[in-house]
């Protein structure tokens, strides 16, 4: 087991963020979740019922972009001390009938949403995070990005695509910034998990075919590779990702 740690787990209302967290405080860990839905007060009490420590925080991480002084003050006063950062939190906009869009069907205000929060969030909590871990010279900055931030998906759009890529490529440069502190950065790139997100239609079912494991992959799963990536023991891995994706890009 890894030294006790706080970890701040971003969209951990739900889907892979919950499980995350869970994991993350089944290793011992203190985890703050965050999410701009209620729902994470349930998420966070189910973790301290279990026996372990957990603080929920209803906030709309987009305001980190526009208007971030409440925010920024909330995670001082709840989580200055995270050593271990989960940039989970992200949106995958679908059409009506839960497809994805033809990029000429996504307007400019979708596209810089969709970047907003998987891309510009991330890199403003990294941000944030990175001066405590420099103080206390030990970090783990793990990014959610996505099979499609890597290859092409019939099953995605070029907005979450570009989000993606965009997220695995800063990966790479905080691990060469902050790899002198002892802070690792690292990215989980999931394929299809069933999750809130993906739910609706026959979209898993339908896509599962093309999978070599030929199922979907389950949130625990990929908690699993985000608890090995925050422990002492991947001290030595950093600016890489992990593939959690049943062998669909390989
Ligand atoms: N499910 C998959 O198949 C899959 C595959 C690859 C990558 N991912 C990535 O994994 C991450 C989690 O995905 P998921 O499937 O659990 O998604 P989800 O939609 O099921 O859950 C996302 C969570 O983020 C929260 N959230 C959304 N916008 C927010 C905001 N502005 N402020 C605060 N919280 C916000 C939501 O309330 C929700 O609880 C995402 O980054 C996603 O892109 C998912």
């Amino acid at each position: 087991m890894s030294t006790t740690r706080t970890a701040l787990v971003t969209g951990a209302a739900a889907g892979l963020g919950r499980k995350i967290a869970e994991r993350l405080a089944a290793e011992g860990h203190r985890v703050v979740l965050v999410d701009r839905s209620e729902a994470v007060h349930q998420a966070a009490q189910a973790i301290t019922e279990s026996g372990a420590e957990a603080t929920a925080l209803v906030a709309d991480l987009m305001t980190l972009a526009t208007d971030p002084a409440d925010l920024i003050a909330q995670l001082d006063q709840l989580a200055s001390d995270t050593d271990i950062l989960v940039n989970n939190a992200g949106m995958h906009p679908r059409t009506a009938d839960n497809e994805s869009y033809a990029f000429e069907d996504i307007e400019v205000g979708q596209w810089e949403t969709v970047l907003r929060l998987n891309l510009t969030v991330p890199f403003l909590l990294a941000k944030w995070a990175a001066a405590g871990m420099k103080q206390r010279q030990w970090g783990r900055i793990i990014n959610i990005a996505s099979r499609t931030g890597q290859t092409f998906s019939a099953a995605s759009s070029a907005d979450y695509a570009a989000s993606k890529a965009g997220l695995m490529g800063m990966t790479r440069q905080l691990a060469g910034e902050l790899g002198p502190h002892h802070i690792t950065v690292n990215a989980v790139a999931p394929g299809l998990v069933q999750s809130p997100m993906n739910l609706g239609g026959d979209l898993l079912e339908r896509w599962t075919a093309t999978v070599p494991a030929r199922r979907f992959g389950t949130p625990e799963e990929v908690g699993a590779a985000v608890a090995f990536l925050a422990s002492d023991d991947a001290g030595y891995m950093t600016g890489t990702s992990l593939n959690i994706n049943g062998g669909a890009y390989m």
